[in-house]
């Protein structure tokens, strides 16, 4: 476990203060050995399978598929026969009452849920009880009500259902990408088949049991799991209707490059490297909480994280030394722990790629900060990371982390911030401090960023759409936005 040294600063606190563990317990998650494929509503045995594991200690959690080519199809093959056999012409408001139970259902096995998240994922229960859970559930219930709605949405352009989705997530945010693309998908008629990313798979298929207590009717929502070539097979299907795809800007190039000319529709939410702005005239010590949740929150597997700070000159140093400060007592460890601020880092891969980032950021000179902290020795593990002295052409200035990494930069006026915010290939979200009103709007308006949050970071809310510019992807989900992407409308 994290032990901090708490006795840095200026104020004197005894070193050996540690919070007594608190961990949650797993007890009341079931994993069974093995799991196959839900497709038609039943589940099919793989033909292969791999281990998934716990990032924070390598504990082999289950056996998963590992979704061929003829899998993909079958699954493809119930969807279409699911849509076609009722579910597209189903009202609106029966669509509704399935997903309004499934919101109750997830609201009330959220603990379960919950518990399965960190430990499949690695990040710490606080958060996947408080934010990935409820912002889950919070989904379902917003899409339910649009589904008897869409005629008010979209006036006179009747809106109809696309088809079969192909749906692609990270492992990242395992179970709330889900709720972001299966709700909105059978809010509008469609049906669905789910790709979850390869180190996270527990949770949809926990969902699969969700889907039946629900009764949704079969085939619905299929789930296959496997790797990025159960994804490129998802992708190629021909009788899938559109693509649904988070991840890595790189793999969402690639399935452009795949669907250019076939006529299916395609969004993309891909990576990010957020410009969290923060002006001299700011409540100081709100910021550094804002900073602290925009880097660290989730180990800083966060597309929309605020990874590249730009501080105004004059208050550079006070921030920096509470930024610092305010480091040491974040608590690193067990994801379990009620207590636990950052968790592990999801896998073996990730954490060698945050690795690497972080030695090109110290070869190329800039100076680097951790707190004292003792990292557990088995599992993934990464000490949140503040680097100072960043020139804008750096590597850790321009590429996505994705890890608990923050490049502080700084401007002086409006208008230089604004140009070194906007001097990226990615265009997903961004953070303005200030006190002052004109100025949170002005930026805005010249932000090229999908979302701008203003004197807060990383806010979600299902009514607020949520999307990128530039290699950041393109559609939005969320809010009335996200239904778009999954209706065809005659016009
Ligand atoms: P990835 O893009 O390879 O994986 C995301 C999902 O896409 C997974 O379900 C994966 O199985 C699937 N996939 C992989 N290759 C595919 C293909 N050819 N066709 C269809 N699906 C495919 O991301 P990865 O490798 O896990 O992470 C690499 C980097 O990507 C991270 O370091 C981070 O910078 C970024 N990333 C961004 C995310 C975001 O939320 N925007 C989420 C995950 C990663
Ligand atoms: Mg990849």
């Amino acid at each position: 476990m994290a032990e901090v040294d708490k006795t840095r600063g200026d104020v004197d606190v005894p070193g050996d203060w540690a919070y007594a563990s608190a961990p949650e317990s797993r007890d009341i998650v079931h994993i069974r050995d093995r799991y196959g494929y839900f497709v038609g509503g039943k589940w099919l045995e793989p033909s292969e399978t791999y281990e998934t594991i716990a990032p924070r200690d390598e504990e082999p959690l289950a056996a998963v598929g590992q979704g061929t080519a003829a899998e993909v199809r079958r699954a493809v093959a119930a969807a279409r026969e699911a849509y076609a056999d009722g579910w597209s012409s189903l009202p609106g408001s029966e669509r509704a009452k399935y997903l309004f139970r499934i919101a109750r259902l997830l609201q009330e096995r959220s603990r379960e849920f919950a518990v399965l998240e960190s430990l499949n994922g690695g990040k710490p229960i606080k958060e996947s009880r408080d934010v990935d859970l409820p912002l889950a559930a919070a989904h379902f219930f917003y899409y339910a009500g649009w589904a008897d709605k869409l005629e008010y949405a979209f006036p006179n352009r009747h809106p109809r259902p696309v088809g079969v989705a192909g749906q692609i997530i990270p492992w990242n945010f395992p179970l709330l990408m889900l709720a972001w693309k299966v709700a909105p998908a059978l809010a509008c008629g469609n049906t669905v088949v789910l790709k979850p990313a390869e180190t996270t798979p527990l949770t949809a298929l926990l969902f699969c049991e969700v889907l039946r207590q629900a009764e949704l009717p079969p085939g619905v929502v299929n789930i296959v799991t496997g790797d990025g070539s159960t994804g490129a097979a998802l992708v190629e299907s021909e009788d899938v209707d559109k693509i649904a795809f988070t991840g890595s800007t790189e793999v969402g190039k690639e399935i452009q490059r795949r669907l250019a000319g076939t006529g299916k529709k395609l969004t993309l939410e891909l990576g990010g490297k957020a410009a969290n702005i923060v002006f001299d005239d700011c409540a100081l010590d709100q910021a550094v909480e804002g900073i602290v949740n925009g880097i660290y929150f989730n180990q800083g597997h966060v597309c929309c994280a605020g990874s590249r700070l730009f501080v105004q000159e004059s208050i550079y140093e006070p921030l920096v030394a509470k930024l610092e400060r305010r480091l040491s007592t974040l608590r690193v460890g067990d994801p379990l722990d009620k207590n636990t601020d950052v968790g592990a880092i999801n896998s073996a891969a990730q954490l060698e790629r945050i690795e690497e980032l972080v030695a090109s950021g110290v070869e190329e000179g800039a100076e680097i900060y951790q707190p004292p902290c003792v990292l557990p020795e088995k599992g993934y593990w990464f000490a949140p990371t503040v680097f100072t002295n960043v020139a804008q052409s750096y590597r850790i200035a321009q590429e996505e982390i994705f890890g608990p990494v923050l490049s502080v930069l700084t401007f002086r006026t409006p208008e230089e911030a604004l140009e070194k915010a906007n001097n990226t290939p990615y265009g997903l979200s961004a953070g303005v401090w200030t006190e002052k009103g004109s100025r949170i709007l002005w930026m805005a308006q010249r932000l090229r960023a999908g979302v701008v949050w203003a004197n807060t970071f990383n806010r979600f809310d299902p009514t607020s759409p949520f999307g990128g510019y530039k290699e950041s992807g393109f559609g939005r989900e969320g809010g009335l936005h996200g239904l778009e992407p999954y209706l065809r409308f005659d016009e």
